[in-house]
């Protein structure tokens, strides 16, 4: 089976592009990550990327006049690599809907609760903990999904749960939650690449 070919979008630390990485490097997903590309200069997820020998593309923002320009200029440098599946780890701006028109069903969205709780505008980083924490939910989680025009609204594909306890801080929940998260993303890629996820209307079925 042919590998398909994978571009990341980080803004961050890139603890689930690591996560990725390492799956691809190990032969546990048949794909190939073509390029990083980022929206912050110095996000550690660019740094990781050129590490591994993956090329790590910076598009500033404040070169475009609006955010349809800065999506194409994102698209150009997908396309240009022949990417074919969109992985959105720990991206933090919205797509526009000429993006994900363009990657119907091809972009994979990670975010760090049980959605549809804690999650949509503004619902990023450790802001996502807090709400879970101040609500007092017992468990909160990790999801995969396919990005859909409304934010964290796609067809989920994988979704698992963690503990939170009495004590905790958005720190220590975010942290129980990223070892999930990087066991959850690159199996929903690993079955991406191998052909084995169906979107049927709102669900995900695995093959
Ligand atoms: C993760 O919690 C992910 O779910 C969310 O952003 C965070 C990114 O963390 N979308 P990292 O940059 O992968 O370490």
């Amino acid at each position: 089976m042919p590998q398909i070919k994978i571009g990341i979008l980080v803004s961050g630390s890139g603890t689930n592009l690591q996560s990725i990485i390492n799956s691809v490097e190990s032969g546990f997903i048949n794909g190939k990550i073509q390029v990083v590309i980022s929206n912050k200069e110095n996000a550690y997820g660019l740094q990781r990327a050129r590490n591994h020998n993956i090329g790590a593309v910076f598009i500033n923002e404040k070169n475009y006049s609006n955010i349809e320009e800065y999506n194409e200029a994102i698209i150009k440098e997908l396309k240009s690599h022949g990417v074919e599946l969109v992985v959105l780890a720990g991206y933090i701006k919205i797509l526009t809907n000429k993006f994900i028109e363009t990657y119907s069903n091809k972009i994979i969205n990670i975010h760090p609760s049980l959605i549809p709780s804690f999650c949509g505008k503004g619902y990023y980083g450790l802001k996502v903990h807090e709400a879970a924490i101040n609500y007092g939910v017992k468990l909160s989680g990790a999801t995969v999904h396919f990005v859909n025009e409304e934010a964290d609204n796609g067809p989920i594909i994988f979704q698992e749960s963690v503990s939170v306890h009495y004590d905790d801080t958005a720190e220590t929940l975010q942290e129980r939650i990223l070892e999930v998260e990087h066991k959850l993303l690159p199996l929903a890629l690993k079955y991406y690449c191998e052909n084995k996820i169906e979107v049927v209307g709102r669900k995900v079925k695995i093959k």
